[in-house]
């Protein structure tokens, strides 16, 4: 849903607005002495809740989903994913999808969107590397800090492009302008999907971290919406640390970081581990040829190679002004931790993770597979 029009169906996707009838679902009994609220105030009132969200800890976290998602949306998060977004370019070689798709795939869902970043480059046909993410896309989106996404154009009647491509979330992070053939929504993507069933030439998502679940539920649904032939592609990282010559002490505070998040994020019903069973999932809810890649992401800038040192600074950058967003509300909800506690426990973390004696990595895990062309809901 827009989050301008939360209480009215998606357009073509969803129930065709000929069988709603006005008056419906109005609330009143119809003699009430007492006038109800309308329709619209109580979509006006539920839009400024979604877009103002909730404050904890010093941070603004989503007001909207059935369950909690642990990282925040204010912000300091929105410049860190979107800083992940150009890491994540660097370490896939510019590559978006690794999934053998066409190069005009008509109908793309971004799931989790965030910022929209990779759903905008989808909108260039930035598939396969071709294209540059463009500075004026960055450029838009901090000039239009009000996220909240007005209404879009109708992508299919206004653009002569070919991909639609549409990008969902629970919180309205999203630019207000967009290509005419990009369209955010604000939904749940743990709940039922209205969308057409069969509709998706790709599904991809990117880090959904401590947000999802029930991941065998979502990729059902994926399998669900994506058209026989069409490909569902999962990245994540995974935030186990490795090392591969023992330069990392056990006992470091990034090591005990990945171990404490680890447990906590299980703890939490949104484990970080669920990324090593991603392609156990797509296979299970049927999809063929599912291929699993894994890249290494070093923690720090100390590999030898150039372009791993760069995205070793990118990954040193995120951790150093991300641990805390993604600690909060993790901590708190698995161990009762305070916010002090939390953040005394990250001061070593800090510490050790800017040495660069220590050769740690995690690994970028990216899964796709392809619902087979026989397929028939
Ligand atoms: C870490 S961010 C990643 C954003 C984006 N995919 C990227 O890679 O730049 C995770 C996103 O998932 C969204 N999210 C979390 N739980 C969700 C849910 N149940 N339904 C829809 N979006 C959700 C969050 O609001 C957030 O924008």
């Amino acid at each position: 849903m827009c989050p301008e029009e939360l209480a009215v169906a998606d357009d073509a996707e969803a129930l065709p607005a000929e069988e709603i009838e006005p008056g419906d679902f109005d609330g009143s009994d119809g003699d009430s002495a007492y006038g109800a609220p309308s329709v619209a105030s109580l979509t006006e009132t539920l839009n400024s809740e979604i877009a103002k969200g909730v404050s904890e800890y010093g941070r603004t976290y989503a007001a909207y989903g059935n369950e909690e998602y642990g990282l925040p949306i204010d912000e300091a998060e929105l410049d860190r994913i979107d800083m992940s977004h150009a890491k994540y370019k660097m370490l896939l070689e510019k590559k978006l999808c690794l999934a053998p798709i066409s190069d005009h795939p008509q109908r793309i869902l971004d799931l989790g969107t965030g910022t929209g970043m990779a759903i905008r480059s989808f909108v260039l046909s930035d598939i396969n590397g071709a294209a540059q993410v463009s500075g004026p896309w960055i450029w838009l989106r901090s000039i239009h800090r009000q996220r909240c996404v007005s209404k879009m154009p109708d992508p299919e009647r206004r653009s002569g492009l070919q991909e639609q491509v549409y990008g969902v979330d629970i919180a309205p992070t999203q630019p207000q302008w967009v290509l005419p053939n990009c369209r955010f929504e604000i939904d749940d993507i743990e709940m039922l999907w209205t969308w057409r069933k069969e509709s998706f030439d790709l599904i991809y998502a990117r880090d959904l971290l401590l947000s999802i679940r029930d991941w065998p539920k979502l990729v059902h649904q994926c399998y669900e919406h994506v058209k026989p032939g069409g490909y569902v592609e999962l990245h994540c990282v995974y935030p186990k640390l490795f090392c591969d010559d023992e330069s990392t002490p056990y006992d470091s505070g990034l090591m005990e970081f990945s171990r404490t998040a680890l447990k906590a994020s299980a703890a939490m019903g949104t484990p970080l581990a669920a990324c090593v069973e991603y392609k156990s999932y797509l296979e299970a809810a049927g999809f063929e040829n599912v291929v699993e890649t894994r890249f290494k992401l070093p923690s720090a800038p100390w590999p030898r190679d150039p372009r791993l040192k760069l995205i070793g600074a990118f990954e040193l950058h995120n951790l150093l002004n991300g641990l805390s967003a993604m600690s909060l509300r993790m901590f708190s909800r698995a161990f009762g931790w305070t916010r002090e506690q939390t953040e005394v426990f990250l001061v070593k973390v800090r510490k050790d993770l800017k040495d660069l004696r220590h050769h740690s990595y995690y690994e970028f895990i990216v899964v796709h597979g392809r619902k087979p062309q026989s397929a028939r809901e």
